[in-house]
Parts: C-alpha cells; sequence; structure tokens
C-alpha cells in the first residue's frame, strides 16, 4: 500500500480538490485528539452544577430486592440523592424485544424490585463528587430474595434450546434450500464437526458516560453513542416524552464496537438523576460495569456439516448454530446468515437456537453473526481440503456461486476470488507446506493459514444539510456520529471535491439529534449511507447555483446549461465560462444558500446480493512444547466497494484484523457457574491483544466501485476486517502442528494438550 507511505508534499499534490474522494489523507479532527481538546461525552461540563451518579449493581442474578438500606450512605457528606425502585419516577416498561426497531426501545431503569442478571442496576448514589458518589454507593445494603431454578450455563441447557422469533438483522432463523439430509447421506465425503466460540465483550477505549440537564421539559443529553437519533427515541420512550423534548449530542466516541447502539443504564439514569435533583447529572460506568450492563456477545456452539464429492465440490452444507439469549429479552446474532451467501452447494440448511438464560441479553459487537460464524465454517472448509488433500483456495474456488446460492440474485459485486489470488501472490502462500508439521524455525513450528471474509453491505436511510456561506467556505450537517472511524474525514472529502472547495473551507458538523436524522454508525452503513446523503446535498446545491447563474444575466454563466455545470477550483464552471462562487453568492444569495440531500434503499437493495469480501492470511508459530502460539505475520486483502480513504479505511480492517487476533487466541468472558456473574470484568483478565502480540500486518484493497451498492460506490469497511480473521490463524495452527483445536480461544493449555494426545 505505497499511498500510506507517500511523504506530505505528494499527499498535499493529491489533496487538490478534484481528487479527495479516495485519498489517503489524516483525521480532520485528528489534532484535537491528539492534543486533547476533542470533547467526549464524560468530558462534557454543563452549565450549573454538576452532581455525579454511581450505579449499584445487584449481587443476584435472579430474584427480588427485599429490603434497601440508604441511611448510612444518605448520610454520608456530599450525598444529595439516591435513587432506587422506590423514588425513581415512572417509565415505560422495557420495550418487546421482538420489534424491528430494536434499537429505540424504552429501557427503564430502577422501575421494580426484579433481578433479572447479575450486575443490574438496584440504585443510583447522587453526590457532589464522583468520589463520594462511589463510597456511598458502598454504604448502600440491599437484601435479596432470590429465585431458585437460576440457568448460566448454556452447555448444560442444550437440549432446552428454543426456535428465536428472528434474528438480527431482520434475516430468517432457519433456510433450507434442496434436501440437506438425503445428500449429505449421499456425499463420497462427508464432515461433521462442531465448534464453539466464547462469550466476549466489546470493551471499548471509552467506556459508556452521559452527562443529562434539564432545561424545563427539554432533556439535553451528552452520551457516547454509535446514533444520535435511537438514542433520543428511546429516551423519549423512556420516560414517555415527545422525542422532540430530546436532544441528544455526541460529537466524539472513543469506539463503539455495537455496544453503543443501543441505550444502557448510564443514558437512562442520568436524565432520571437529573429531572429528580434539578441539577446536570453524569453516570459513568466503570470498566468493571460494562461488562453486565452494556454489550456481550453471545457463546455459541456451531455444528457443521460439509458433504463434498472427492474432487472438492460441495454437494451439502448445513450450519446449525446454538447461542445464548437472557430469558427476559431475546436477541438472536445472526452467526450463520453469512453461510446463505458464501459457497455454492445445491443442498443447504442453517439455522439458528436461543438457549435463554438468567444473564445479561446478548446483543449486537463488531460483525455480529460473521465474526463468530466465520471462526467455525472457515475452519471447517479447512478440515474438508485436508481430507480432500486440495488447496484450501483451490477448494474455495470450485465452489464459488454465480448467483447467491439461496436468494437466487446476482451479486452486485463479488471479489472474493480476486482477494485470494491477490493475497497468495503477495503472501507467498505457495510457499505453504501441504504437509502439517512439516515446516520448522528453531523450536518453533510453523504454519500458514488462509480464511474468506465476506460482509453484507447495508445501506440505511439519511438525510444531510449543506450550507454555502458568501465567503465561499462550507458547513455541512447531519445527526451521523463518528466513532473513531474517520467519519468526519471521508465525509469532508466528499463535501469538498463535490463542492470544488479545499478541505480547509468544508466544516463537517456531526453528533446532534437536532441536526438531519441519519441511521448513525454500525452494521458498516455509516459511511455509504452518510456519504451518499452528503454527496446528494452537495449535488443539490451546485444545482441551485447553477439555475441562479445561468438565469441571472449579470452571470458569465448567463443562458449556459445548468445541467453542464461543475464546481471547481471556487468556482462555478461550465461551458468553459466560469464565475467565482464569492461573485455569484453575492449576487445571488447574500446570506449563503442551503442545500439538503438524502439517500434511502432502491430497487438494487434487493435486486442484488451486496457483500463486501476479503481473504485473510496468517503465519503462526507454535512452541511444540507449551502449545504457545505466536502470530509471524498476516496480510488481509480486501475488496469493498470505493475506498474514500485508503488510510481511514486501513485502519479500520487493521483494528479489524487485530481483534481477530484475539478472537482466535485470547478473548474469552467467563460466566461463574455459581452467581451468573461475568468475572473477568477488567482487561487484565479480559485478554486483547497488545502490540507485542501483534507483529507485522498489512490490509491492501483491491480496485472496486459497486455501482449497486449507493451512487459513491463505496461499500462498509468497519467489520469486514474481522470477519474470518481469526479462522486464518486457527488453520495456520493446524498447518503448523496437525492438531485441530475446535474450543475457541485457542489458549495453549487447549493446543499443549492436543499436542499431547
Ligand atoms: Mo456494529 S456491531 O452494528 O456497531
Amino acid at each position: 500500500m505505497d499511498e500510506q507511505h507517500m511523504d506530505e508534499r505528494q499527499q498535499r499534490r493529491r489533496t487538490a480538490p478534484a481528487a479527495l474522494i479516495g485519498a489517503p489523507l489524516d483525521r480532520v479532527e485528528g489534532r484535537l485528539k491528539v492534543t486533547g481538546r476533542a470533547l467526549y461525552a464524560g468530558d462534557h461540563a454543563p452549565e450549573g452544577p454538576l452532581a455525579y451518579g454511581y450505579v449499584v449493581e445487584s449481587t443476584i442474578a435472579r430474584g427480588r430486592i427485599a429490603a434497601i438500606d440508604t441511611e448510612a450512605a444518605s448520610r454520608m457528606a456530599g450525598v444529595v440523592l439516591i435513587v432506587t425502585h422506590r423514588n425513581a419516577p415512572a417509565q415505560a416498561p422495557y420495550g418487546p424485544p421482538k420489534v424491528a426497531q430494536r434499537f429505540q426501545r424504552a429501557k427503564p431503569a430502577l422501575d421494580s424490585d426484579r433481578i433479572q442478571y447479575y450486575g443490574q442496576p438496584v440504585a443510583l448514589v447522587i453526590a457532589d463528587s464522583f468520589e463520594a458518589a462511589r463510597a456511598a454507593a458502598a454504604l448502600v445494603k440491599v437484601r435479596y430474595t432470590p429465585e431458585w431454578g437460576a440457568r448460566y450455563n448454556m452447555r448444560a441447557e442444550l437440549r432446552n434450546a428454543d426456535t428465536p422469533d428472528g434474528i438480527n438483522a431482520g434475516m430468517p432463523h432457519d433456510t433450507a434450500v434442496g434436501n440437506f439430509d438425503q445428500a449429505f447421506a449421499a456425499a463420497p465425503v462427508q464432515l461433521d464437526v462442531t465448534y464453539t466460540t466464547p462469550y466476549e465483550h466489546v470493551n471499548p477505549m471509552e467506556p459508556h458516560a452521559t452527562v443529562a440537564r434539564w432545561h424545563g421539559d427539554r432533556l439535553v443529553v451528552h452520551t457516547s453513542t454509535q446514533g444520535v437519533n435511537n438514542c433520543q427515541i428511546a429516551i423519549a420512550k423512556t420516560f414517555n416524552l415527545p422525542a422532540e423534548n430530546v436532544r441528544v449530542v455526541c460529537k466524539h466516541v472513543g469506539g463503539g464496537f455495537g455496544a453503543k447502539v443501543p441505550i444502557h443504564a448510564d443514558a437512562v439514569l442520568a436524565a432520571m438523576g437529573a429531572r429528580l435533583t434539578g441539577r446536570p447529572v453524569k453516570v459513568a460506568l466503570t470498566r468493571q460495569q460494562t461488562f453486565a450492563n452494556t454489550n456481550h456477545r453471545t457463546e455459541t456452539r456451531q455444528r457443521l456439516r460439509l458433504g463434498a464429492t472427492r474432487d472438492g465440490r460441495l454437494t451439502a452444507l448445513a450450519h446449525d448454530v446454538i447461542e445464548q439469549t437472557a430469558r427476559y429479552d431475546e436477541f438472536a446474532e445472526q452467526t450463520a446468515a453469512f453461510t446463505r451467501s458464501l459457497y455454492a452447494a445445491p443442498n443447504r440448511l442453517t439455522s439458528h437456537r436461543v438457549v435463554r438464560l438468567d444473564l445479561p441479553p446478548s446483543d449486537i459487537m463488531r460483525a455480529p453473526g460473521e465474526a463468530p460464524g466465520a471462526l467455525s465454517l472457515e475452519c471447517a472448509m479447512d478440515e474438508l481440503a485436508h481430507r480432500l488433500a486440495i488447496d484450501p483456495i483451490a477448494l474455495r474456488e470450485r465452489n464459488e456461486p454465480t448467483v447467491d446460492p439461496e436468494r437466487n440474485v446476482p451479486f452486485s459485486t463479488r471479489g472474493l476470488v480476486a482477494c485470494m489470488r491477490e493475497g497468495a501472490e503477495r503472501f507467498g502462500w505457495a510457499r505453504r507446506p501441504s504437509t502439517p508439521g512439516a515446516l520448522r524455525d528453531g523450536r518453533w513450528l510453523v504454519g500458514y493459514g488462509m480464511s474468506a471474509a465476506i460482509r453484507p453491505n447495508y445501506l440505511q436511510a439519511c438525510k444531510a444539510e449543506v450550507k454555502l456561506f458568501p465567503d465561499a467556505t462550507a458547513r455541512v450537517r447531519l445527526s451521523m456520529t463518528d466513532i473513531g472511524t474517520g467519519t468526519y474525514t471521508i465525509l469532508t472529502q466528499i463535501a469538498a471535491e463535490t463542492l470544488g472547495l479545499p478541505m480547509e473551507a468544508v466544516r463537517v458538523e456531526l453528533g446532534d439529534s437536532d441536526f438531519p436524522p441519519s441511521p448513525g454508525s454500525g452494521g458498516s452503513w455509516g459511511a455509504a449511507s452518510s456519504g451518499s446523503a452528503v454527496l446528494d446535498a452537495c449535488t443539490a446545491l451546485r444545482g441551485k447555483l447553477a439555475a441562479a447563474a445561468t438565469t441571472d444575466a449579470a452571470s458569465p454563466l448567463y443562458r449556459g446549461d445548468p445541467a453542464r455545470a461543475v464546481m471547481a477550483g471556487g468556482r462555478l464552471q461550465a461551458d468553459g465560462k466560469a464565475e467565482s462562487l464569492r461573485a455569484l453568492l453575492a449576487r445571488a444569495a447574500p446570506g449563503g444558500i442551503i442545500a439538503m440531500g438524502e439517500i434511502q434503499r432502491g430497487k438494487d437493495y434487493v435486486d442484488y446480493s451486496q457483500h463486501a469480501y476479503g481473504a485473510h492470511f496468517a503465519e503462526v508459530g507454535v512452541d511444540p512444547d507449551s502449545g504457545e502460539i505466536r502470530l509471524r505475520r498476516m496480510l488481509g486483502v480486501f475488496a469493498a466497494g470505493r475506498i474514500l480513504n485508503p488510510k481511514t479505511a486501513r485502519s479500520q480492517m487493521i483494528g479489524g484484523m487485530i481483534w481477530g487476533v484475539g478472537a482466535a487466541l485470547m478473548e474469552e468472558s467467563w460466566v461463574d457457574p455459581r452467581y451468573g456473574a461475568f468475572v473477568n470484568r477488567d482487561l487484565a483478565s479480559y485478554h486483547v491483544p497488545a502490540h507485542a502480540d501483534i507483529p507485522a500486518i498489512e490490509a491492501i484493497f483491491l480496485d472496486e466501485h459497486d455501482d449497486k451498492a449507493n451512487p459513491l460506490g463505496a461499500k462498509g469497511v468497519g467489520e469486514l476486517g474481522i470477519c474470518g480473521a481469526g479462522a486464518s490463524l486457527a488453520n495456520a495452527v493446524f498447518n503448523a502442528t496437525g492438531v485441530r483445536v475446535r474450543e475457541y480461544p485457542l489458549t495453549l493449555d487447549k493446543v499443549f494438550a492436543a499436542l499431547r494426545a
């Protein structure tokens, strides 16, 4: 990726307005962030005496609160108010889980004496300082009446698995094509393997935090969210308010990964505390509290059955998933959904079942579905390739579908084979030993592995406003969030290029529910949805200016064709004539000019199977005496439509790939089988890759433009990097050792035991 290494002068040359979209520009808010001036939710200092709320969590998972003693806590210096279910204001009941708008539903807190998971908020202590609130919280005494029959262990409850109503993203829980049972039974080669993946937690750098303040009947909330509109509606529903009485502001987010798509207790309790005290209230969840009170990824048990001919053609393919959901809620991750579009096979089955447990609800976490799903399917494909003595890439190419195998519609673009071939070439895949355990480097057993990556491309309705000022600067506004992915930057690029202005002349303002509505960041739909709306707004603005100029006798463009007008270099041009924007605006719109833009799903969205693709390659070393695994190098090659900014996009991919390394080798949340608590609730015991775990990782993009996806031709990249990444490591471990561990994460104890056996 030479563009990453261009010197600054070259980069400046590339930023001439005509070539802004697609240029590897630095983040426009980068300086703010590295100088500590970017304000995150918890940094917000409202006018008025700020009070601090500290959440008291339940210490049982199922039962009732018998008594709460807040006496001693209330007497502590600085304590303002203690809120429990006894004095909390009326709220709407918990929104029904089985609704399309899951992220906009009411989420009451402290609304009853009922306890439904360990760590559920049972009180909010509000004090003049965080320290006073925390100290007083430790003095709140809660007595519980536990209920018998609590269930925390998915593996022990498999026979109680239920069929969910549907799975995330509105997909069916089961699909069937052809006759799987018959075809699998008749297949010359059969693979029937079960993989498990553990509970995982999101752990963004910035934990959840909210500062809330009431102005009469209007609530203003500064919170860390992936989408201010969902948040606004959910808070309004919770407190039975009209949505317009709630304003949500979020200018910077230190990572979301799905957990900041729904609202959580911090937002609800801050709003409640502010109402009851008449003061602005800040509630920040501690890192430990986020484990029960934000999103976790479900544990999964995945059975893969692959029937094939001896030359490697899949005749039958089944992916059956069992996962956890809360007893009081329902969320089913779409773990097997991507399998429906990845490989050709005439007979197919996918299914999702849920085990209802007394744990917090599982919810979306980066690449819900593909991330844990690919850890099994992409290893099963590797197992089949080994069984058939076919190269894993050749096996995948042999099963490349010509149309979406379950929906029977064409693919908009399908870059999988190109990614695998480019990656094989660059990675030196030909050097992979075809016999496992055959390559050594000193004491290390060395292996190569690969995996396919696939991620659906979503597009959501979005609006944007652009205003051009008389001094030829522009302001773009929409409620979109930048969760650290580069949204401010790419939207600035799109607006500047379309308006023919330098980057510095465009100010993008995001993260405010008073701005035109957006879907926010999530599902990797952010760039394409918000970018298309901004493109449309800027195009509409150009149209307005062109109409004004071509009908104005004082303009050099008078009587020109408005459809041929372009904006470049601070001027409006058509048919070889040009007028500066300043001159035109001074006459035609001395107060500036505003245009609106929007995007929504069209016919192509349903007529085509739209996905982004990739191929991961990993080389690992395994210590044969300890089972220790070290990643040695990794490459991801991706085809994700037009890349709006290769620098921020690459950063997304690398981040996703590193998360894949964590998923393969170390990440795992443990449930205490006695109490139903997640026990490793910090980054000391919840292991994620550190710098020393990550050697050279490279991510490159193939040239692509998906004209079915949206007017920009871009597809989402936020979640693609993790899809399949971990499977490439697991497959490399097999190639290094000849042992296959099917229980993630592949910690050294499991690898060691397999090596001994
Ligand atoms: Mo993503 S899990 O939709 O933020």
